[in-house]
């Protein structure tokens, strides 16, 4: 008897259609990886006239997107819809379900990421949002798993590529609105950039890092926050001129009261690692007390760099359902 790990993905936009596109064509490797066969078994979308990757059947799509989270034919539930609406609905009642459930979420684990995990927790499934924070830059796994016996410190970082596209930009002569209208056009802005101008998308990854390095139930609305909007190309063109940049940095600091957060525009001298960032690279500086600074830097948004983290989480979900698997294929 063999056994086939049923996935069931829920959206199929820039980062969706990536991920099930190298479900698909890179099946043998993900499969040796993993060390367990997988079966992409339905792909929930909203449109059905939408054009998707030639590699996926048009068998697979479904508008019936709870079908998708319910089917008991799906072992894991990869949630990339994004967005608290439909998809916080969907991944509790996965999780509830016993699913493990990946997803790419911050806006998500930003807001309820404790509660999800305790839901997990209790259905016995696991929850993987590495994604969520960094696009492809592992920060997660690194706090999690390559420090996980040392003290994390201190994690700062430059997590928003949108401000960066338009502060960069900005240097270079641009007004904010020219800036941003630039970013939307090169793809590095969404068409409603609210969330990237006013910090909160930085927040939200935040939080989940302080969720991560200190266990803290931190959630994004409970972080001092400031966005890039106030800022005009005088302030730009005057801070270029001492030699400084301005990037958008979230802090995180573990202080005697607890955990100290927040999201701000900072002015760093130009050869500082946050101030070399450009488009949408982010940068990450982790402070472990045994293991001192390490650096992490790549990019933190697109769907081929984006889906390389899913596919990173989908592996590492798999891989746990890979000995019971063997167990049922030998009895
Ligand atoms: N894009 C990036 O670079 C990036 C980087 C890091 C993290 N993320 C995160 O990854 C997630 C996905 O982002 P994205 O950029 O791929 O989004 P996107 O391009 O807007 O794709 C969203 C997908 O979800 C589908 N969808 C929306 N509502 C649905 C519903 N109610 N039922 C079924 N399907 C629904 C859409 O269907 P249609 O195709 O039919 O419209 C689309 O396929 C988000 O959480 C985002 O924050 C994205």
């Amino acid at each position: 008897m063999t056994t086939t790990v049923g996935i069931g993905l829920l959206g199929c936009g820039t980062v969706g259609a990536s991920v099930a596109d190298r479900l698909q064509r890179d099946r043998e490797r993900i499969v040796e990886r993993a060390g367990v066969s997988y079966c992409l078994r339905a792909i929930a979308i909203r449109d059905c006239m939408k054009r998707r990757p030639e590699s996926l059947e048009r068998e697979l799509f479904t508008t019936a997107a709870r079908a998708v989270a319910d089917d008991p034919r799906v072992d894991v539930v990869v949630e990339l819809i994004g967005g608290l609406d439909d998809a916080a609905d969907l991944v509790e009642r996965a999780l509830r379900r016993g699913r493990h459930v990946v997803t790419a979420n911050k806006d998500l684990i930003g807001t309820q990421g404790p509660q999800l995990r305790r839901i997990a927790e209790s259905a016995g499934a696991s929850l993987r949002y590495d994604a969520a924070v960094g696009g492809a830059v592992p920060v997660l796994r690194i706090l999690e798993e390559a420090l996980a016996g040392d003290e994390i410190l201190r994690v700062t970082g430059v997590l928003n590529g949108t401000c960066t596209a338009i502060l960069s930009a900005m240097e270079a002569g641009s007004s904010f609105e020219k800036a941003l209208a630039d970013a939307q056009r090169l793809g590095y802005a969404e068409a409603d950039p609210s969330n990237d101008i006013a910090g909160i998308d930085a927040a939200h990854k935040l939080a989940i890092i302080a969720q991560t390095a200190f266990g803290a139930p931190l959630l994004s609305p409970q972080i001092p926050t400031k966005g890039i909007r106030g800022i005009t190309q005088a302030d730009v063109a005057n801070a270029r001129s001492r030699g400084l940049r301005t990037r958008l940095v979230a802090s995180l600091e573990r202080t005697a009261q607890g955990v100290r957060a927040s999201v701000a525009p900072v002015v760093l001298p130009e050869d500082h690692e946050f101030a070399r960032t450009q488009g949408v690279e982010n940068a990450v500086q982790i402070d472990a007390r045994a293991a001192g600074r390490l650096t992490l830097r790549g990019d933190g948004a697109g769907g081929s760099a984006t889906a390389s983290s899913v596919l990173g989480d989908i592996v590492a979900v798999l891989r746990t359902i890979a000995p019971a698997a063997s167990i049922l294929a030998t009895a």
